[in-house]
């Protein structure tokens, strides 16, 4: 990929440039903010840590939303975090036209591009930019269960004291309280995660993915998590570019899979050069089922408050 903006030049969108940039995930990362000044201030900052990383990516900033002109990848962190105590849906009204102001620019600067959206509500302002946008479904989605995901791992490692970099997980459904992690499918080297961990303790450990989030934020009190989101951002990038095709679950617009349409949703995705190139379809238990209609429900109610 030569060219990603990042719009947001707040803690998940700095992190997220830092890490392509290092990675070399792109001849060009582009920071763009309203804040005047502040983009140019946080590439350049990222740009001086080249010489450390041993990494030529280019790193620019800026104000103005023509920066964004021939990007392959647009990447929007942009958008008011929520404060303690909030949920991610209150912020939903003030996120909402700035998602659509950048979808208007997206348009008009970068029209062959693809778009992965970070701000929250993301599985609703995904939904919004795939309709803002008009842009095939493939080419619109969001970071969520990567990120979900990561936690739950990070959970397991904990408990078991097994290397983190063995165990896989894998969450649906919203970014949310009502998000879906599956037990069923979480394994340390193959080995199904029941193998070492009681169902009481699993289901603290999905109750601690669920307000993951809010974990992190009450610890930081002043910021949201943005090192982990940063990451699971930079790990869909790789996959992207690099056309890994690696099956990551990712905020999908749904056509029929699981049935169900007109919502965007934390689904099993095959990640590739064009975006979201399938929705992988698992055959949940009625028990999952039943959770991941209850998170439809939830989303579902806060799509209905954008008409
Ligand atoms: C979180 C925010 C970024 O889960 O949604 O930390």
């Amino acid at each position: 990929m030569q060219k990603v903006t990042i719009v947001g030049a707040g803690r998940v969108g700095e992190t997220a440039a830092q890490i392509l940039a290092e990675g070399e995930l792109c001849r060009e990362v582009a920071l763009l903010d309203v804040r005047e000044d502040v983009p140019e201030g946080v590439a350049l900052d990222i740009f001086q840590t080249a010489p450390f990383f041993d990494f030529d990516t280019r790193v620019i900033g800026s104000s103005d939303p023509a920066i964004m002109s021939g990007s392959d990848l647009i990447i929007v962190t942009a958008g008011v975090p929520r404060k303690l105590g909030m949920s991610r849906s209150d912020v939903l009204d003030v996120n909402l036209g700035v998602i659509d102001g950048i979808c208007d620019n997206a348009l008009k600067y970068a029209p062959d591009a693809i778009m992965l959206l970070v701000t929250n509500p993301v599985d609703v302002l995904t939904y919004r930019a795939f309709k803002r946008t008009g842009w095939d479904r493939r080419r619109v989605f969001g970071q969520a269960g990567v990120l979900d995901s990561s936690r739950m791992a990070s959970f397991i490692a904990l408990e078991t004291g097994f290397s983190a970099r063995d165990i896989t997980t894998i969450v649906l459904g919203g970014h949310g309280d009502t998000m879906v992690p599956l037990s069923r499918y979480c394994t340390v080297n193959g080995i199904p995660v029941e193998h070492f961990i009681g169902s009481d303790v699993m289901q603290q450990i999905i109750e601690r993915t669920r307000a993951g989030g809010a974990e992190i934020l009450a610890l930081r009190k002043n910021s949201s998590a943005y090192d982990a989101p940063g990451a699971a951002v930079a790990a869909m990038v790789d996959s992207i570019s690099n056309n890994r095709r690696r099956i990551l679950p990712c905020v999908a617009i749904l056509d029929g899979e699981y049935d169900e349409s007109g919502i965007a949703m934390g689904v099993p995705c095959v990640l590739g050069e064009n975006g979201v190139e399938s929705v992988v379809q698992l055959d949940l238990l009625e028990s999952e089922l039943k959770m991941f209609r209850e998170s439809v429900a939830t989303i579902r109610k806060d799509i209905e408050r954008l008409d």
